[in-house]
């Protein structure tokens, strides 16, 4: 049985005013039946987790950098994320690799290095639409796959996002075919590359214009496991019922 996750991430939006929203989601949720993660920016997530104490309600970092410190002006290190209470960070997500030209070689660094530092790591992955209209979707998939993630894991120190850059922000979502054939294949690729215990463990989060209207039906495809949820994250109003469709699916 993979536990199902619904993982929030605020981007660059937030100060401690925004607090307020952790606050009514712990509120809304005192016993949830699925696991639940914010990642706010960077310079919040040590006030998150105190707003988070005492509930299961995590809180993780957007980037890590792929050294464990140094000379990196402007950089944050796993083990820093870690000391400030965060328990996941995400990897690879593809602003990303569109803003820091950031390719799957240092994604998997970075991913070693998260998880060298006891967190879990959120490995995004997706194609583009050029890459879709041209039919390349699964070979894109296959690519970041192989080249993002370690030889190394565990199904608890990793989880997969599918995000296709063309959902993110812009109201358009795959069908749920098109989500469905993407996650069959990530499994598969999984189970190859890590045997059956490892393969099948991994959870597949959806991500990608995400919102309470469409979470039902993209919570049915199979091997959804869960969510990666920008925009519909920044409010408790808005992920507190992308967060009840997950623990009904
Ligand atoms: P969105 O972002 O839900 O605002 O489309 C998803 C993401 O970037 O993880």
């Amino acid at each position: 049985m993979r536990r199902k996750l619904a993982a929030g991430n605020w981007k660059m939006n937030g100060t401690s005013e925004n607090l307020k929203e952790l606050k009514a989601l712990r509120d809304a949720h005192p016993d949830p039946k699925v696991e639940m993660l914010i990642c706010p920016p960077a310079t919040l997530i040590t006030s998150a987790v105190v707003t988070a104490a005492d509930h299961p309600l995590q809180i993780g970092g957007q980037d890590n950098h792929r050294a464990e410190a140094g000379a990196h002006t402007g950089d944050i290190a796993a083990t820093m994320l870690k000391d400030a209470g965060a328990s996941y960070v995400l990897s690879g997500h593809s602003e990303r690799r569109t803003d820091h030209a950031e390719v799957d070689e240092q994604i998997r660094r970075k991913t070693k290095t998260a998880h060298a530092a006891g967190l879990k790591v959120i490995v995004c992955i997706g194609e583009t639409l050029e890459e879709r209209e041209a039919a390349n979707t699964l070979d894109i998939i296959a690519g970041q796959l192989a080249g993002s993630l370690p030889d190394v894991l565990t199904a608890e120190n990793t989880v997969i996002a599918y995000e296709p850059v063309w959902a993110i922000g812009t109201g358009k979502v795959p069908t749920t075919d098109q989500i469905g054939e993407v996650h069959d294949f990530i499994r598969s690729k999984l189970v190859k590359r890590y045997g059956d215990g490892v393969g099948k463990s991994m959870r597949i989060l959806y991500g990608g214009s995400v919102k309470a209207s469409n979470a039902d039906e993209i919570f049915a495809v199979s091997n959804v496991d869960g969510a990666l949820v920008g925009g519909a994250s920044l409010k408790a109003s808005d992920f507190s019922p992308i967060i009840t469709a997950l623990e009904n699916a």
